[in-house]
Parts: structure tokens; sequence; C-alpha cells
């Protein structure tokens, strides 16, 4: 094998050849399936070779204008020169043998539980036959497969089908990353829409028989997509039938290919006795951000992967406002902030920061991250409320009619915008190439002639790539209020381009309260000196619900650091704050639920190593913990009365409002907890008629220390439930004291129940541990070794989840020097390994800058 090859956005170029249609035939066999292809290839001028990407295909023969030739698969390709080809338009064909049975990897035609499936985005195609395997070659595609079992699906229309065989034709030109296959013995939950304009869709969920059960709530979710995306965007669906299908071996969440998306298990199936309120939501979530994608990734795709985010922030900022209108904007927004600063601003200060259209790769599997996912989305909303709805909505029609059929670049998606709305973005536009999560400092000033002036300053982080830094055009949105905690004027949106700018606000009669950033209105660390009875003062009155929750966690971030480095306890105004905001009737259960909720202990050392402090994670969890018992106790009288008052009446239901009420309740039940050695626990336990409430109170037992009982009969009661044993795994692992949650995930790498080959299982036990911060940092490298040991295993099976997984390490230099060279040691270690991955690979060495 050669080097691992880079990738760069500036050596783009175009395909030199148009395809006809592609007809493809599987004769579906465990370890030896055939796979027949044809299409034509007409060249778009000028004579070049042809290149025809192909991995772990084994060719049984290829031929030219139906001519036998000898083609050379090497390092991933076949190549044949120009002058080997005829002039004009040729067919292509070849029979290729792969191994589905064999394939850990999960890329490719693979198979899972006996049924067999694909994932091709983003290079997986490759894997099925030698083809022009990149997103700018658009085709339609008719599909053929031979194979005894039950149901056979490909994308598009069913056209035809006999014993043993099924064909499929898909009208609407992909590229290869969207072909999709499933064949298995698979039992439909059927459903039906009426698009607005009248076209009959039929809709299937496809399950493992069994499974039938717990389809509902994602055809629920589905036609409310359906119906969404005509109401806000005028999108409708575009074929007869839309099937969606559950594999339980999945790298990611889900897969939008065209008409057939294929979903994680874990993304799809729910049902109240197995599925917590989280999951109905991830669940809702993801199906909108699938089926969002027939528009915003199918019919408008992207020109190479480095424009991953034109599709996928888009799609992500779609599902967002889906979910915002569908359960209430402003827990949402709360939410979707605290995953970006958990995930991305992680990222992004860390080693492997990237620009959101990253310019180089080396495995664009390693580009799927919370940069250009949820930090692209972030973009989208900048330009949104640069633009006004209105101009937002004139944009995204001429990006649907120009672009319509088309694989388009980040420039395309800005000029719609310019266009319709006549704004210069050239500016905007470093957005997508600057790497790092930019910092925004408030000054303010008061005259006592009655002018309040404002004065915003940005600034830039370095970053691993060494890109020069210039000035981004920021919208804060700023509302200023009256000491009586009335408003003065409807929020403004500053534009801040320079540096630094002022901004004045005259003719006031009092030195007003600044509230800036509201609504989370750009994706910057704010840096605000305000004090704590400001702070106090917009929890209690900002009229920008964001705001008022960011006051509140500012507040407790700082009562926590005061904790950690000084050992300060916690003020009277702040437990009286939180016992004020608890009481509020006024203020929906999910929110109050936010605002109880501490940093956490990763956020904690984000925090203090960005003061340039050094985290001690023993240190932190045990400040984190006081804090909580000292909230529990200052809470106490309230809480009983609270755990009654949220509990949801009647069966269950995962409506927004019964699912505040239990996130407040169980809230409310974890600091009794801390008050009582999990006696509330244990009646919660006894009483929990749905998934929610038992996790809750099984956390809750756990961190009590007297989960024993509880952990034997879940498993005994879920033992042959994969989805539900997958959290019996992980909250073991999660809510285990530091000393201890090494250990115990590496006893749970020895149960029988532990599975190597499946992702969910192998993130439930080590994606817990790298979340469960002190017992990760462990200070005798237990932590940093089991991970990295284990990371070694799974490469060698499924190096895309390997190198996902690796991540736990990028925030090594926050941390002292002792966990550092530990940290390092195992990376070292990882990269000195024999046969390691390309995908691993260029993680580690990310990593290890
Ligand atoms: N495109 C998928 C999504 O965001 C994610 C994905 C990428 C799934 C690569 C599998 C492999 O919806
Ligand atoms: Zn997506």
């Amino acid at each position: 094998m050669s080097e691992p090859q880079t990738i760069h956005l500036a050596d783009y170029r175009p395909f030199p050849f148009t395809l006809g249609e592609v007809q493809l035939t599987f004769r579906l066999a465990p370890a030896a399936t055939r796979v027949l292809s044809r299409f034509t290839l007409a060249p778009k001028g000028g004579r070049e070779d042809l290149v025809l990407f192909g991995a772990h295909l084994r060719l049984i023969r290829a031929a030219v204008n139906g001519a036998e030739i000898r083609a050379e698969p090497k390092d991933g390709q076949i190549r044949i020169a120009a002058a080997d080809l005829p002039e004009g338009p040729f067919t292509w064909e070849a029979e290729v043998e792969i191994d589905p049975a064999g394939n850990t990897a999960l890329e490719g035609l693979y198979m899972s539980n006996g049924m067999y499936c694909t994932q091709c985005e983003a290079e997986g195609f490759r894997r099925i036959t030698f083809y022009p395997d990149r997103p700018d070659v658009m085709t339609t595609f008719r599909v053929r497969i031979e194979s005894d079992l039950p149901v056979l699906l490909s994308n598009g229309n069913p056209v035809a089908e006999g014993p043993g065989f099924a064909e499929w034709h898909d009208p609407w030109p992909k590229p290869s990353y969207l072909f999709a296959l499933v064949a298995g013995d698979l039992r439909a939950h059927p459903g039906q829409f009426t698009t607005r304009s009248g076209r009959e869709v039929a809709l299937n969920i496809w399950v493992r028989p069994g499974d039938e059960d717990r389809c509902d709530w994602a055809l629920t979710s589905l036609k409310a997509s359906m119906r969404w995306d005509e109401e806000v965007y005028g999108r409708e669906y575009d074929l007869d039938i839309f099937n969606i299908v559950a594999v339980d071996d999945f790298n990611m969440g889900a897969m939008e290919n065209k008409g057939l998306n294929i979903f994680n298990s874990r993304a799809v199936l729910a049902r109240a006795d197995t599925a917590t309120d989280a999951d109905f939501m991830r669940i809702e979530a993801i199906i909108a951000h699938e089926y969002f994608h027939n528009w915003t990734g199918n019919r408008i795709t992207c020109r190479d992967w480095f424009q991953l985010c034109l599709k996928e922030g888009l799609t992500v900022f779609r599902d967002q406002q889906f979910t915002g209108d569908l359960r209430g904007a402003a827990v949402k927004r709360i939410e979707d902030a605290l995953t970006l600063r958990d995930r991305q601003f992680r990222e992004d200060t860390g080693p492997l920061a990237h620009p959101v259209r990253p310019s180089s790769f080396v495995e664009i599997n390693n580009f799927y991250t919370a940069t250009v996912y949820e930090k692209g989305a972030e973009l989208i909303g900048m330009l949104k409320r640069l633009v006004g709805d209105a101009g937002y909505k004139a944009a995204l029609d001429l990006y649907f009619t120009r672009h319509d059929g088309q694989a388009c670049t980040l420039e395309d998606w800005l000029k719609v915008f310019e266009e319709a709305t006549g704004r210069d973005l050239t500016q905007f536009a470093r957005w997508y190439s600057q790497a790092g999560t930019p910092r925004l400092e408030v000054s303010e000033a008061w005259d006592e002639a009655g002018v309040f002036t404002l004065t915003l300053r940005q600034s830039q982080p370095e970053t691993p790539d060494g890109v020069e830094k210039l000035p981004l055009h920021i919208p804060v949105v700023t509302g200023l209020l009256n000491p009586n905690g009335d408003e003065l004027a409807p929020s403004v949106t500053l534009e801040l381009t320079e540096t630094e700018q002022s901004f004045r606000f005259e003719g006031l009669s009092t030195r007003p309260i600044a509230s800036v950033l509201r609504d989370f209105s750009a994706p910057v660390i704010l840096s605000h000196r305000q004090s704590d009875a400001t702070r106090a003062f917009l929890l209690a009155h900002d009229s920008d619900p964001f705001n008022r929750w960011e006051a509140g966690r500012t507040l407790s971030r700082e009562v926590l650091a005061r904790l950690i480095s000084e050992g300060t306890p916690p003020s009277a105004d702040w437990l009286a704050a939180m016992a004020a905001l608890l009481r509020d009737e006024s203020l929906e259960p999910a929110f109050r639920a936010l605002c109880l909720r501490l940093p956490g202990e990763d956020d904690m050392a984000a925090t203090l190593a960005g003061s340039g402090l050094v985290p001690d994670p023993h240190h932190i969890h045990r400040a984190r913990r006081s804090l909580q018992t000292t909230l529990a106790r200052h809470l106490a009288p309230q809480l009983p009365g609270l755990i009654r008052a949220m509990t949801p009446q009647g069966p269950y239901s995962p409506d927004p409002t019964s699912t505040g009420q239990r996130s407040l309740k169980n809230m409310a039940l974890a600091l009794q907890t801390r008050l009582d050695g999990g006696a509330a626990a244990q009646s919660a336990w006894q009483a929990a008629d749905n998934m929610t409430d038992q996790m809750a109170a099984l956390a809750c037992l756990i961190e009590a220390g007297c989960a024993g009982t509880a952990l034997r009969a879940f498993e005994a009661r879920y033992g042959g439930d994969r989805l539900v044993m997958d959290k019996w795994f992980m909250t073991q692992v999660l809510c285990a004291p530091p000393e201890t949650a090494a250990d115990v995930a590496e006893a749970l790498t020895a149960h029988p129940k532990f599975d190597l080959k499946n992702p969910n299982r192998f993130r439930a036990v080590f994606g817990a541990l790298s979340a469960n911060h002190a017992g990760f940092h462990r200070a005798d490298g237990t932590g940093y070794r089991l991970l990295a040991d284990w990371l070694l295993r799974l490469d060698a099976l499924n190096p895309q989840t390997a190198a996902r997984m690796s991540t736990a390490f990028e925030t090594l230099p926050r941390y002292d020097a002792d966990r550092q060279a530990m940290m390092r040691e195992e990376l070292q270690r990882l990269k000195a390994a024999p046969r390691l991955s390309r995908d691993l690979g260029e993680m580690v060495s990310r990593m290890l800058g």
C-alpha cells in the first residue's frame, strides 16, 4: 500500500465524461455477491483518461463496447488511458465479486443480522463496483436484485418483481453516494401521505420481525416532516414511495438515500417501555433530518466533499427549525447552544479544529464533524438573521429553482443570497474558511447625557491550519432593559464587521442593562463583565429566553469556577435565584430543568483552560458534586412536591409538555438523591412505567451506590433487547464514580453481550467512558490505556467508528503535563501500530500535531 494521500479542494477537476443511465444487477450471496454494472460514458470534449474507483472488489470481467478488456485495479482505481478508449461515447461493463458477510467496516454492501444493506456515503459505492464515485457525477439508476429473501428494496419506484428478483428504477439523477439496497426478511409498518399537490405516497418503516410495534413514532414523525417541509419551505416529496429501513449495525445515525433511507435502529425504533423521551426526540429530529435531505442534499447535492456543509449545515438548520416549531423554539435554542459548545467548541479549540469548509483531508469520513454539521447550521442561522426572514425565503426559493438537479458549491449558495437580497456577503464568506471559535468582548460606557455605548471587539484564535484570521461579519442581537425590567426598545441586530466597533444608544434617562448576543445569534465565546447582581437581574427579567437562561448559566459557571479554584462556597444570591426559578410556574418545566442543570465537568475543564488554568478532573468532579449537594439542601423543601407535581398523569406520551415535566421531575429526583442516599430513587424505580423514568431512577441508584438489584432486574427483563441493553451498558459506565469507571468499562467488555462489531454497543461502553470526565482522565492513565487498547481492536474491523471514537483524546492540550504525556503515549502507540487504518491514522497524526 502506498502512503495515504491528501486531497485538496484546490485540485478539484470536473469529471470529463457524461454518464448515461446506470444498470446494476446484484446476485446476492453472503460471502460472494456478484455485481454487474453497465453504463455509457460520453467524453465532454477533449480526450482524457477514464478513472473509476474501486476498493475491496474482485474483478471478474470488464468490457468496453462489449469487448473484454484487461483492466488492472491499482491503488483503489482502474485507469484507462485516453488512447485506449474509443473516440466517442462508449459502454462500460464490469462484473465484480464482493463479500458482504465479511464486511465489518459497514461501508458498501454488508450484512447485519441476516439482512443485506448498504452505506455509500461518502465513498462506499466504490466497495460495490468500479465507478466514478464522486458526488458531481449524477445519473439515473436501474437496479435488479436477485435473491430468495422476501423483501428486496432499492431507490426510486418498483418496476418489476417475481420469484427471486425485484427491479427498481430511480428517475431522479443522483450521485452514487445516495445509492441504496436492502434485502432481508423484513416487515413493513405501512402508512400513507398525500402531498399538497395530490400525490399519493406509500410510506413504509421496514423492520425485523418482532419490531413492528416500535414504528409508530417514526411514522408520525415522518408525516409531520413531510407536511412541515411543504408549509415552511414549499418542498414536496417527489416519488410514489418512501421507505425507511431499521438496521442494527450502522456507523452513524441514519442515511438519506433517495427514497430509501437507512437508519440505525436506535434512531427509528421506539416504544414507551423501550425508549426515553430523549430517544423519542432524537428519532423525531433524525427522521426529519433525513427526509429534509430529499431537497437539501439529494435534489441539490454537493460538487465535492469539501462542500459537505452545503447539505449538512443547511439540513441541520432545517431540522432545528422543525423541532423548534413542534416543541418550542426557546428550549430548542438552548439545547442546540449546549450541544454546540459541548461538541463543536471543544473540537474548535483543540488539535482537530478545521473550518466549516475544510481545504484538505486524508479520509473524508473524518470530516462528518460537529464543525461541519452544527457550526455549519449556525452559519445559516446568522445568514438568515442578516438578510431577514423574507430575504431568507427569497434566497432559498432561488436556490431551489436555480440549482435543482445540480451538484453545487458554497459559492453558489452565497450567490443566491446576494442576488435575492442585494447584500454583499464577501466578508461573511470568511466564516466558511476560518477555523476556531471567535471571542467577542463587550464593554459598556454610560455618560450622564443619556448615551449608552456598547463596544464590541472580536478576536480569532490561532488554529492548527495556520490560516491568517481576518475580522468576521458577526450579527450581535442586543436588547436594553430598564432597571424595572422593561424592555427599552425592540432588540436590534448590531453588525460587527471590524475588529472593534462602538454602538451608541442615545436619549436614555437611566443607565440600561444590556442583554447581548440574544438567542445566541453567533457561535462565539462572549465575554461581558457583569456583576452577579446584573446577571441575577437578567435571569429574572430578560425577555429573551435564551439570554435569560444564559445569565443563569454564566452565574452557575462562575459560582462553580470559584468553588473549584478558591474553595469559595456559593453565594446566597445564587441559591436564592435558583430557588425562585424553580418556584416560578410561569416558566415551562423544560426551561426550569435546563436552568437547574449545572455546567458539566467537561464544560468546566474547558472554561478553566480557557482562562489559562490547568483543570484537575478529580477536583472538578468533587466540587461539582458538592455544589449539587448544597443546591439540593437549599431546594430540599420543594423537591418532593415537585417530583409529585411533575409526574404526568395517564399513559406515557412523548409530547412536549409531558417531556418537559419529566425532565424537571427527574432533575428534582437527582437532587433529592444527593440528600437521601437513593431512597426516593428506589420508589421512583418501583413506580416507573416508562423507560425515561426507569433510566432516570437507575442513574440515581448507580450514583448513590445501591443499584445492584435494579441492574440485575433490568438485565433479566431486557437481556434480549439490543437497544435497551445499550442503555444498560452505557449508564453503568457513565454514572460510575471516577475511581472505578474504567474498571466497570473493562469488566463490561467481558460481558457475553459486549459485541465489538456493533457500533452502538461499542459506543455505549466507550462513549460513556470518555463522557465520564473524571473517570476517563483518572490520574493513573487507566482510562486512556483502556480506550486505546480497544480502539486498536476496533480499528481492525471498523476504521470509521474507531476514528470517530478517538476524538476522546482531542482535549489533550488542556491538561497537566503528566496527563498530556500519558495521552501522547497512547496516541504514539496507536500511530506505531501495524496496519493502522487511514481513518484512525489521520486522526492520531492530527492530535499529535
Ligand atoms: N449523511 C448522513 C446524515 O447526516 C450522515 C452519514 C454520513 C451517514 C456518512 C452515514 C455515513 O444524515
Ligand atoms: Zn445529514
